[in-house]
């Protein structure tokens, strides 16, 4: 990203902190490396998010542990004996400081494992000092016993993994648990804005950094009007950018009482035709059948058609809400269509879920995606509250303003000042400052130009006037001011550039600030 287009990101980020702010949202800033665990247990560790998208920090001694152990089945040359009992003698000074640091629980099974590798360890390197290398039923022994030995250790507990955040709604939820938000003024609405890692085949509008507008609104109500309120907002938003085809989708998913019995329908319905269906579906079927939901396989299309639907199974509150998020969706004039495939895929959803797409993207042309999510903070060991939100894809906002040539976010320069002579020089730094303290965007050559190429230069950073400055002009103190879309000069008096600029500013919406 580089000017001009970070113009345009300013732009999007600008008018998403003012619209937000008239809904009453405050800014949060997470950090954007969170503990894995806090993702796994909020996005869910079957998620694809989770389970493959992740750009993790593992644990030092997981590596190591993974490391040596991957080594044993290999142990078959000298060369690679070398190799495992390196690797050993490192997993075990490493235990030893983590056991003495208390890093990893210092339990008595842990004290005793790491005392055995130790001597395993001490046997490995007394045999390489006697020159004894070559594989050996003794060496297979005792690689085979440091593996058990090692698969047993307890390292999990104390030693945190952390991870790019894929997502910052988990991050929002720890945050008001950590910062006790519970106690200030319910609803608390919160919106970020900042880049996000999934480790995702990279294509047009999908990227591994990406950056997300979202914003979450946290307490104890779960009113329909808040649904409807938090979309309203979004719409509203991307009405004011003009982002242009905005189509919105929403859907109920249930909650924890009619989710559960429609999950195990559709698993029953699936089951009747998991031969039909592609691999990663037959896997879902077990692991997250709605998730099947969300297929783009062409050959799934007719026989998802088929099965089972969410809104035919919610409970009556359920149902009652989200016909009541509907009727105020349409009090305020929101356009949406229901898509009762639309399932998302974090597990924190609950009731509402809902997404946007807009024009000019391709295959990745949702540019939002939220939903409603009510025991989250529960879930994260914080007090019952509910909770709402969505996040924004602001690359394809962007790519899509782009697209339908709604970016011109290019703002040239409002003066370019020529200058000849030392004199002029003189002037031109002294009315560059002043021009600039107005706020209007100044450009001058730093070395003296012929007024020829000086114009020139004006015109290729899109200057509105050039202010020419010579020998004359600084003696008389009648400048000449240039308008370059037409060529036309007029003398302006020192004293009255800032103010004619101000008015033709005004005229004509030329940008100041
Ligand atoms: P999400 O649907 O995973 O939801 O992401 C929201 C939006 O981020 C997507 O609609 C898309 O515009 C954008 N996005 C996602 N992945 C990429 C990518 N790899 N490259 C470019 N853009 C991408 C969430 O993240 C939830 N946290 C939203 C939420 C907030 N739900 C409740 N509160």
């Amino acid at each position: 990203m580089m000017p001009p287009e970070t113009e345009l990101w300013n732009r999007v980020e600008q008018t998403a902190r003012e619209v937000f702010g008239t809904y009453g949202f405050g800014e949060i800033r997470p950090p954007i490396i969170e503990s894995t665990e806090l993702f796994a247990r909020a996005v869910g560790g079957e998620t694809d998010i989770v389970s493959k998208e992740m750009y993790g920090f593992p644990k030092k001694l997981e590596i190591l542990r993974r490391a040596t152990t991957d080594l044993v089945g290999q142990v078959d040359t000298p060369a690679k004996i070398h190799v495992f009992g390196q690797a050993l003698a490192v997993l075990v000074l490493n235990l030893g400081q983590a056991l003495e640091g208390a890093v990893i629980p210092t339990t008595q099974t842990n004290r005793h494992l790491v005392e055995q590798l130790k001597e395993i360890s001490g046997r490995t390197i007394a045999r390489w000092r006697a020159g004894q290398w070559e594989p050996s039923q003794q060496w297979t022994n005792d690689f085979e016993t440091a593996r058990a030995l090692i698969d047993e250790l307890e390292i999990e507990r104390l030693e945190e993994s952390s991870s790019l955040r894929p997502e910052a709604t988990a991050s929002v939820c720890r945050a008001y648990i950590e910062h006790n938000m519970q106690q200030l003024p319910a609803p608390v609405k919160l919106y970020y804005t900042g880049p996000m890692f999934r480790r995702e085949r990279p294509q047009k509008g999908r990227y591994r950094q990406f950056y997300q507008i979202g914003a979450e609104v946290l307490g104890g109500s779960d009113a329909p009007g808040i649904d409807a309120e938090v979309i309203e907002m979004v719409m509203v938003y991307f009405a004011k950018l003009e982002l242009p085809g905005v189509q919105l989708e929403i859907n109920s998913i249930g909650c924890r009482d009619c989710r559960p019995k429609y999950v195990e329908l559709l698993r029953a319905e699936l089951q009747k035709v998991k031969d039909r269906l592609g691999t990663d579906s037959q896997r879902r079927i077990e692991t997250n059948p709605l998730r099947v939901l969300d297929s783009k396989l062409e050959h799934e299309q007719a026989i998802i058609e088929t099965l089972p639907r969410i809104g035919e199974h919610l409970c009556a509150d359920c149902a009652k809400h989200y016909a009541e998020v509907k009727r105020q969706l349409g009090m305020r004039g929101v356009a949406y269509k229901e898509t009762w495939r639309l399932v998302r895929g974090l597990d924190y959803y609950m009731r509402t879920t809902f997404e946007i797409t807009a024009r000019g993207l391709g295959s990745q042309n949702a540019v939002c995606g939220g939903g409603r999510y009510d025991g989250l903070i529960e879930l994260l060991g914080g007090p019952p509250t509910k909770g709402i939100g969505f996040a924004i894809g602001e690359d394809r906002v962007i790519l899509s303003l782009l697209e339908a040539g709604k970016g011109n976010a290019a703002e040239g320069r409002d003066v370019y000042i020529a200058w000849m002579g030392e004199k002029a020089q003189a002037t031109a730094i002294a009315a560059a400052r002043t021009l600039r303290e107005a706020g209007f965007r100044v450009a001058m050559p730093p070395v003296e130009q012929k007024f020829g190429k000086a114009l020139g230069q004006a015109d290729k950073l899109g200057a509105r006037y050039a202010l020419i400055l010579g020998e004359d002009e600084v003696a008389s103190g009648e400048w000449t001011l240039k308008t370059l879309a037409d060529g036309s000069q007029k003398k302006i008096a020192k004293a009255e550039l800032v103010k004619f600029l101000r008015e033709a500013k005004r005229d004509s919406s030329l940008r100041s600030e």
